[in-house]
């Protein structure tokens, strides 16, 4: 998924420096006895990197599509039988369209004669979504699949659908003629699998809230590092995971959010909700990835940070998220930092 702030492509700088860090410190746990906390998750795929590695997970994101995908790509470990799978996503991609709430909301065919008309995706993959949607609660409410098969369907189908929407990235406006990639007909594209060793646990709470009730070793933290609200740019994967047919208004079609709008995209909340995460962390070893545009400066998540102990940093530089160009800055790259804290005083 091509997702704002995603680290897929900084997987192995994050890996090589946690391991730079847990070797300074003599750290003899080994991987399987080591809880890894990712609790900004966004795709997961950081979680499910080091689940690969054959670390114990922890993960948790504010939203809720985010939490069906981490929850599979985490929780999901040996217990799917992967040629059933290849039934049921066949299965699904056969299902005969619908107009529910996508197609209604979404489609410049459904919107008509509407106060907006939207061209999110293309009627007939708004209709295949609808229907394979459908398809899914039906399915869980019969037992005809269970939770585990439910949420990696359902992952995939936020997956496969966010492929053939009709954005320049996001969700916060829809393109006024359709791109190629969303007039291609939509198929149901499995989720990848990841195998681990050891029990793992997704969570779908405000970060400062789950982090009085988390233990464990290490801490990664990716916050949004500015003032765009995830809830706002994905509001139509949220309502695609949810499924519960909100009241939404404006040229987009948005739903409101006010419950999932985050500290960390607010200026003056940021370094007060960041210090309280930082404080109430019952792990040792904490990792903050930022970059150099962010909300908080470096010289403030230095200072919170080193409060509470051993503070280092290491940095990388970075290819720009696409959507993040032409903005007020035009630099194509920009600096990845990764703040380490070794934390003193843990009250575990
Ligand atoms: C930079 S993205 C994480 C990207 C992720 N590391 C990846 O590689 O896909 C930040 C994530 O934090 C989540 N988020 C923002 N505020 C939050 C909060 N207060 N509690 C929990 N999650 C939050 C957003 O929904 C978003 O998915």
């Amino acid at each position: 998924m091509n997702y704002i702030g995603s680290k897929f492509s900084l997987l192995e700088f994050i890996e090589n420096s946690i391991n730079n860090i847990l070797s300074k410190n003599n750290e003899t746990k080994s991987p399987n006895k080591i809880i890894f906390a990712d609790l900004f998750a966004g795709t997961g795929c950081v979680g499910g990197y080091f689940k690969s590695l054959g670390y114990s997970i922890i993960a948790n994101d504010i939203q809720y599509y985010s939490y069906v995908i981490t929850k599979h790509m985490i929780e999901n470990n040996g217990n799917l039988d992967k040629d059933r799978m290849i039934v049921l996503i066949e299965e699904l991609n056969n299902v005969n369209g619908i107009e529910g709430f996508i197609y209604n909301n979404y489609t410049f065919e459904g919107t008509k004669g509407q106060e907006f008309r939207r061209m999110y995706f293309t009627a007939d993959n708004a209709k295949k979504c609808d229907a394979i949607r459908q398809k899914l609660e039906e399915w869980l409410r019969i037992q005809y699949i269970n939770e585990n098969e439910y949420y990696f369907l359902l992952g995939s189908l936020i997956n496969s659908i966010d492929r053939c929407a009709n954005t320049a990235s996001v969700y916060g406006a829809y393109l006024k003629k359709f791109k190629a990639s969303a007039l291609k007909p939509m198929k149901l594209i499995p989720l990848p699998y990841t195998i681990g060793h050891v029990d793992c646990k997704v969570y779908n709470e405000d970060i400062n809230t789950l982090i009085k009730k988390v233990k464990g070793d290490i801490l990664y933290l990716d916050p949004p590092y500015n003032e765009r609200q995830y809830c706002a740019n994905y509001h139509i994967l949220e309502t695609i995971a949810k499924n519960d047919n909100p009241i939404i208004k404006g040229k987009t079609g948005l739903r409101d959010y006010q419950s999932q709008k985050s500290d960390f995209c607010v200026k003056s909340k940021v370094c007060d909700a960041f210090e309280n995460l930082i404080k109430n962390a019952n792990f040792k070893y904490i990792f903050l990835s930022y970059n150099n545009e962010g909300l908080m400066t470096l010289d403030q998540i230095e200072k919170i940070m080193s409060k509470y102990g051993d503070y280092s940093l290491y940095t990388q530089e970075y290819r720009r998220f696409k959507a993040d160009n032409n903005r007020n800055n035009k630099a194509t790259t920009t600096i990845e930092y990764l703040h380490c804290l070794v934390k003193r005083d843990i009250n575990v």
